[in-house]
């Protein structure tokens, strides 16, 4: 093999290690106002949803395996104010991915400078839901309704608009 080609062939090999090295991150299935109305709206109410009615009184669906509604489903009540926390805290990490557009095509602004805080407030509000479920304390549950509230309202006023994200 001439010196060349030997240099062509370690350059594809560098190419081709390094690919596989990267992480395979598939590209976002949704915009961020499809994740919103999916994820965030969904799964806050279930914690919103505290200050209305006591999650141990909330009567099952005929159904509970089939129950569209985490808190008459059979994972319902308590658990299910748990898991839709957790499941904000998780969802927090998507808001992060760079590759996500908004609804009017313009990629999330995770690069802007408050973007990451506005997001970890929405992670700690999270943490605060699911404590207070595991307390099972309605009183807890209204502070952490609030702060989840706040936490989502912030980021809107900032970026909600017609000529930032929206
Ligand atoms: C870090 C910023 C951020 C946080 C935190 C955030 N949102 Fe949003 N939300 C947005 C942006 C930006 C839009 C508009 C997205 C678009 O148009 O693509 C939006 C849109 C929405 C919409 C869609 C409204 C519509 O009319 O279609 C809903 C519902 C929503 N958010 C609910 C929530 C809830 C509930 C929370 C808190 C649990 C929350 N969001 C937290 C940034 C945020």
């Amino acid at each position: 093999m001439g010196k060349k080609a030997t240099r062509i062939l370690f350059g594809v090999l560098l190419v081709t290690g390094l690919m596989a090295q990267a992480p395979q991150r598939p590209a976002p299935a949704a915009d961020l106002n499809q994740l919103m109305r999916g994820l965030f709206f969904p799964h806050a109410n279930v914690v919103f949803e505290t200050q209305r009615v006591d999650p141990a009184q909330i009567k099952r669906h005929p159904e509970p395996s089939s129950s569209p509604d985490p808190l008459t489903g059979i994972f319902g009540g308590w658990d299910a104010v748990e898991n839709s926390a957790l499941t904000l805290i998780e969802g927090a990490d998507l808001l992060m991915n760079p590759a996500r557009v908004c609804s009017n095509g313009k990629p999330v602004p995770v690069s802007a400078s408050d973007w990451p805080g506005l997001v970890e407030s929405l992670r700690a509000a999270g943490r605060v839901s699911y404590k207070a479920a595991q307390s099972k304390s309605i009183d807890a549950m209204f502070e952490a309704s609030d702060v989840l509230n706040v936490a989502c309202a912030n980021c809107h006023n900032r970026y909600r608009r017609a000529t930032r994200c929206q």
